[in-house]
């Protein structure tokens, strides 16, 4: 129960998932079919204000542009909001600003529906705990469940119909010198929704039934080895899972292939480095960008072999 809204500000980060959720039980609440772990990426996310609506329509603004009601984000977003103002008439602005740099194309509706959930809970000034607030963000965007927290995150895929057990926790483990970079491949919108891509995967792919319990079994060892950090086995394994959900969704029928030349390009100079000692290891998205992971000391040589990363210090501050 809600009263009326006020002005509150709110950030969250975007995240990256070492061990992907891919494949959902329930469509509708967003409930997966398996765990996933992610780490935060710090200062890169989405700054989200609500404020009642001067005007008295509702108004939504992206990274400094007023957009129309008809984009996908607007309607979203409103849809979104409506699950706090349950009916009531109470018109808002919603403002974001990304953080995340355009040229990394990377998709922000996991930092945006999370920033959106600190905001609209702030705003109708519910005092709900972290963990509520990732139940709600996961509403808007699976992925948004993790963004609610920093560092290293689980999101355990639970049991309950209702999904009242399905959110978010952090890993009480600091890695300071853990790093991620990215490689921009492609900074235009993607071919398919990761909501289409994933529906259509588990509709169509035979391989698709092999996912779920290897994913687990792949969070259960990513959660481990980050807690012993233990930097090999945890890249090994992360970079086998990503390329496991890829391998689900090219053999779907027909296939969806978010991955293009350049991405495999790119995986290739990795493999071809890591033969000669590089302790780098990527991981990907829906989309055709590919992430690495990588310790402090391996810096220098990532960034030589691939001049156009763009580095994230998970751990900063
Ligand atoms: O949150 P969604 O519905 O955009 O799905 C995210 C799916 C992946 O990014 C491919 C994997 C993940 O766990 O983030």
């Amino acid at each position: 129960d809600a009263g009326d809204p006020v002005e509150f500000a709110a950030y969250a980060p975007s995240n990256i998932a070492l061990s992907k959720y891919w494949g959902k039980r329930d469509r509708s609440r967003n409930l997966p079919l398996n765990s996933s772990l992610s780490i935060s990426l710090a200062e890169w996310g989405s700054h989200t204000e609500v404020a009642p609506s001067e005007s008295g329509i509702d108004q939504v603004s992206l990274n400094g542009e007023v957009l129309d009601m008809g984009t996908a984000f607007a309607s979203k977003a409103l849809k979104f909001a409506d699950l706090f103002r349950a009916g009531r008439a109470q018109p808002l602005k919603i403002t974001t600003r990304n953080t995340i740099p355009t040229a990394a194309g990377l998709a922000s509706s996991a930092s945006g529906f999370a920033a959106l959930t600190r905001a609209l809970c702030g705003s109708f000034s519910l005092s709900l705990s972290e963990a509520e607030m990732s139940l709600i963000a996961r509403l808007g965007s699976g992925s948004a469940t993790r963004s609610i927290w920093h560092g290293f995150v689980r999101w355990d895929k639970g049991r309950a119909e209702d999904g009242s057990d399905s959110f978010a926790t952090p890993l009480d483990v600091t890695w300071p010198d853990f790093r991620i970079a990215i490689i921009p491949v492609d900074v235009g919108p993607k071919s398919h929704s990761s909501r289409d891509g994933m529906n259509h995967t588990v509709d169509t792919s035979p391989l698709f039934a092999a996912w779920p319990d290897q994913a687990e079994a792949d969070c259960d060892f990513i959660e481990a080895m980050v807690r012993e950090q233990n930097f090999t086995a945890l890249g090994q394994r992360a970079e086998a899972n990503a390329l496991a959900m890829h391998a689900t969704m090219q053999a779907a029928r027909p296939a969806i292939t978010y991955l293009t030349q350049d991405s495999w390009a790119i995986l290739e100079r990795l493999w071809a480095a890591r033969k000669n000692g590089l302790e780098a290891y990527a991981t990907m998205d829906a989309g055709a960008n590919v992430k690495l992971i990588f310790e402090a000391q391996s810096q220098d040589d990532v960034t030589t072999l691939f001049p156009e990363a763009q580095v994230i210090v998970p751990f900063a501050g």
